[in-house]
């Protein structure tokens, strides 16, 4: 009975959006329910009324447990929504904000995961873990590719290639990265790319896809090649060792060998 319920609950949780939705329903009704006991006539500020409806909203996430950063979310959505229609802004520019937004976090909804890019010290602390002879490397989900360039310059011996699927940030790596010959972006999804032919597959990702890479590096990747996440470790799976990077966010670089 318990077991059945954890996973309910993760499979809830599975979906992020449609759990937000959720939440955002419940405490809309919650909301209502409350405006139709407390008051005879409903107060005519709209602001008012979505204040209501967050903190109702912002009670059923903490009921259901959501992750303590929808919390906010959950709270200031309506809100927020409320005062921009004061903004009296042109349509277009709803639109416009949309379409980078999706061009840019490209079903971040089902991968899970969002852009957010390596920082200049972790870059050099993973220059310092490549391998000394030629070799090829790939970044899973390469963001603007600045990472690849940069490792590129350093080793001119080597071949990176990174796999990209939003569509504005591929174009951004692909195009600052064309006069490198020896860097090759291509648009895609990672899941169904092999890394057989690679020496070190580097991801940035999130905690969600870890252990579905770990499945994919230890069927595809070759003896003694090597896989970099930067942050997420494997779960329950002992890396062959990690380093710290000297910088403010304390980033920690988990080294796997998948193939032994
Ligand atoms: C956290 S960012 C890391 C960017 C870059 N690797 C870096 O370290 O600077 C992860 C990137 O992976 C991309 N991504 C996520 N899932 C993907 C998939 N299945 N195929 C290709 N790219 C993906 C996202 O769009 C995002 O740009």
């Amino acid at each position: 009975m318990l077991i059945k319920k954890d996973k309910s609950i993760r499979k809830f949780g599975d979906h992020p959006l449609l759990s937000a939705l959720v939440i955002q329903l419940l405490g809309t009704l919650a909301a209502g329910s409350l405006l139709m006991i407390l008051f005879r006539t409903p107060p005519s500020d709209p602001l008012s009324i979505a204040a209501l409806q967050g903190a109702c909203t912002l009670l059923v996430a903490w009921l259901l447990k959501s992750p303590g950063w929808w919390l906010p979310i959950h709270l200031t959505f309506l809100p927020l929504m409320v005062l921009a229609t004061r903004l009296a802004l042109p349509p277009w520019v709803w639109l416009a904000g949309f379409t980078l937004l999706l061009l840019v976090f490209w079903r971040t909804n089902s991968s899970r995961v969002p852009l957010y890019l390596t920082n200049p010290s972790s870059s050099n602390a993973i220059l310092h873990l490549l391998p000394t002879t030629p070799c090829r490397i790939i970044d899973l989900g390469c963001g603007d590719g600045a990472l690849l360039r940069h490792l590129a310059r350093a080793r001119p011996d080597c071949f990176f290639v990174g796999i990209e699927h939003a569509p504005l940030t591929w174009f951004w790596a692909w195009f600052f990265s064309r006069r490198l010959d020896n860097v090759s972006i291509r648009r895609g999804d990672f899941w169904t790319h092999s890394l057989t032919n690679y020496t070190l597959v580097y991801a940035f990702l999130s905690p969600a896809p870890m252990s579905r890479l770990w499945a994919k590096a230890q069927a595809e990747m070759s003896p003694g090649a090597c896989l970099i996440s930067n942050s997420f470790a494997i779960p329950e799976t002992a890396p062959h060792f990690s380093t710290d990077v000297p910088d403010r966010r304390h980033t920690r670089l988990h080294v796997y060998l998948p193939a032994g």
